[in-house]
């Protein structure tokens, strides 16, 4: 196949950006969207230019680095797919492709498609931890753990962290993200000492990092490449109430959910 790219180039965080015209030729239906632009970087690097700089590391839909935006959808048009396991088959000979990196504020550009994520390890580092006694692995079977319990905590660890949930929300909310993560621990009873601190933490890190409001469009789940369920949200939700109750996070306080 023959195709024009439209692709984000942003030298810096601070540099203007804008999108740049590229001819992608024999590209094979088999590669991945990632060989793609693997293939028109050497062809840029053989010409003296500067390849075109984007994030990945496992491309095999695990690590959550590679997501960009493909003609307006984050990781592009196939459900449940992420970039690095979007294959060219999805795209027709003779196609334009715009390619452009998430927008929000939170994630600020580094360079051309790669943004910053740090916003969501700080999530992670104010709740993503349980308090586990030192010494010797415990035994596997000490605590019994519901079946419905352990697929709810299963199905929010799914979560790979690549941030499409924010790029797709126009409000660019996090709660998607952080409702996993929330829940992932907050399901099991491993994870129910720190539950209600957990929560309270971790939504507080997601205000001070600047993501926007939940206004529950949707458009997180139907961009998320592991399906995580809105349901999680009302998870969130409710464990965010009850805390606020009853318990006080350990940096700033925020008085609602993104
Ligand atoms: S909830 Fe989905 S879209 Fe958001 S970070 Fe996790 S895997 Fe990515
Ligand atoms: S490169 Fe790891 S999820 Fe795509």
């Amino acid at each position: 196949m023959n195709l024009t790219l439209r692709v984000w180039r942003q030298k810096s965080a601070s540099a203007p950006g804008g999108l740049v015209t590229y001819e992608a030729r024999d590209i094979s239906t088999d590669m991945s969207f990632l060989e793609m632009l693997d293939v028109v970087n050497e062809t840029l690097l053989a010409r003296g230019e500067e390849p075109i700089a984007f994030d990945h590391d496992c491309r095999e839909g695990i690590c959550g680095a590679c997501g960009v935006v493909i003609d307006g959808t984050p990781h592009g048009p196939r459900r449940a797919t992420t970039t690095c396991q979007l294959h060219m088959r999805s795209f027709k000979d003779g196609d334009t492709i715009t390619i452009e990196p998430w927008r929000a504020k939170a994630l600020p550009v580094i360079r051309d498609l790669i943004v910053d994520r740090t916003a969501f390890d700080k999530i992670i580092q104010a709740g993503g931890f349980i308090s586990a006694p030192t010494g010797s692995a415990p035994e596997g079977n000490a605590i019994p753990v519901p079946k419905e319990s352990a697929d709810q905590a299963m199905d929010a660890a799914a979560c790979i962290g690549c941030a499409a949930c924010v790029a797709a929300c126009p409000n660019a909310s996090a709660m998607l993200f952080t409702a996993a993560k929330v829940s992932h621990l907050g399901t099991l009873p491993q994870g129910q000492p720190e539950r209600r601190e957990r929560v309270l933490s971790m939504v507080a890190a997601m205000d001070e990092a600047g993501f926007g409001n939940c206004t529950n469009h949707g458009e997180c789940e139907a961009a998320c490449p592991k399906e995580i369920s809105l349901e999680f949200i009302a998870r969130l939700n409710r464990d965010f109430i009850a805390s606020s109750l009853t318990e006080r996070p350990r940096s700033k306080h925020s008085d609602a959910p993104g």
